[in-house]
């Protein structure tokens, strides 16, 4: 996406985007159906919610709380499963304005197999593997162990000739060697981050604020977090390609991300507050990037200066 003279445009991997911004699987619907609500003309691809063999129905209300300046959510990955996905979404992905990619959740790395070779049929552009959803009732996080996250890689790697991105966990020890393992067994790229664990109780009620008591914590508050993680895998692995994620709300917000080692960018929770909020950020990119003389985002990534 040229205008002016900044080009916004950027590479992931195998993945050529227009744009830097990527929408955050779970915060635009289906994509299909956001798709009048925000502008994905702005966006470089947008990610639908995670789709898994079989519908789940998700966990009970309360599942989303404001807490802080960030969002906890316990949505439990409520999702109709890949058939009925594949014939109720697939045959409108055309009609948006953006590559969609799918994103495949399991219970096992079969499940995320199955899902992967659906989201193909579906034709979606590429493949985001959700390791990392901290709501699954068994507690059951593929991202925390570099075995079990190659694991499922490899299997979906085995599903889909489509590229893939695998979602990680700013819950992980050492993320580090987890996205290692996912780039030998077949992934693209990585995704960091998802949520991380959270919790909190209205001190009213003593309740809870989710009914699952512990769920994904998410805005603001995660930016620091997720940049750290891309930090360490930059650093460890320069020749993995991330797409970072967490936080992001601003111009320079993309720009930090991209510093610490990111090719690209994904928003979330500001959907929520802004629908359009990928297309203000855009344009405040393009105004950081004439301000200091940038002309491609090549020039960005990874160049944080050392002390
Ligand atoms: C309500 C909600 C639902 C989400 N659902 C999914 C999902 O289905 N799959 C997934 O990989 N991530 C999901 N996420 C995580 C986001 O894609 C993103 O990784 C996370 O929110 C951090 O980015 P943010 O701080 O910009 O929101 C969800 C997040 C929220 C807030």
């Amino acid at each position: 996406m040229r205008r002016g003279s900044a080009d916004v445009s950027t590479r992931l991997g195998p993945v050529e985007l227009r744009s830097p911004i990527i929408a955050a699987a779970g915060t635009v619907g289906s994509v299909v159906d956001f798709s009048g609500a925000a502008d994905f003309r702005a966006y470089g691809a947008a990610v639908a919610k995670s789709v898994s063999p079989e519908p789940w129905a998700g966990r009970p209300a309360p599942r989303l709380s404001s807490v802080g300046t960030g969002m906890l959510n316990g949505i439990g990955i409520q999702n109709p499963g890949i058939d009925a996905w594949k014939r109720d979404v697939g045959p409108k992905l055309c009609d948006v304005p953006v590559p969609v990619w799918g994103s495949a959740v399991g219970r096992d790395a079969g499940g995320f197999a199955e899902v992967a070779a659906g989201l193909e049929e579906a034709a979606v552009a590429a493949v985001e593997v959700n390791l990392s959803c901290p709501n699954l009732d068994d507690g059951h996080l593929f991202a925390l162990d570099a075995a079990s996250a190659a694991m499922v890689v490899d299997a979906v790697r085995a599903a889909t000739d489509l590229p893939i991105g695998a979602k990680l966990s700013p819950n992980a020890v050492d993320i580090a060697a987890i996205a290692a393992a996912v780039r030998d067994a077949g992934a693209d790229w990585v995704v960091l981050t998802n949520t991380v664990w959270g919790a909190g109780i209205d001190v009213e009620t003593r309740r809870p604020k989710l009914s699952g008591v512990v769920g994904g914590y998410s805005g603001i508050p995660l930016k620091p977090i997720a940049l750290r993680c891309v930090w360490e895998v930059a650093q460890a692995h320069p020749d993995i390609p991330i797409l970072g994620c967490g936080g992001v709300r601003c111009g320079d917000d993309v720009v930090e991300y991209l510093l610490a080692g990111a090719s690209a960018v994904a928003v979330g929770t500001a959907h929520f507050a802004e629908p359009r909020v990928g297309k203000r950020i855009v344009k405040e990119l393009e105004r950081y990037m004439a301000k200091h003389g940038i002309a491609s985002l090549d020039e960005l990534v990874g160049a944080a200066e050392s002390w």
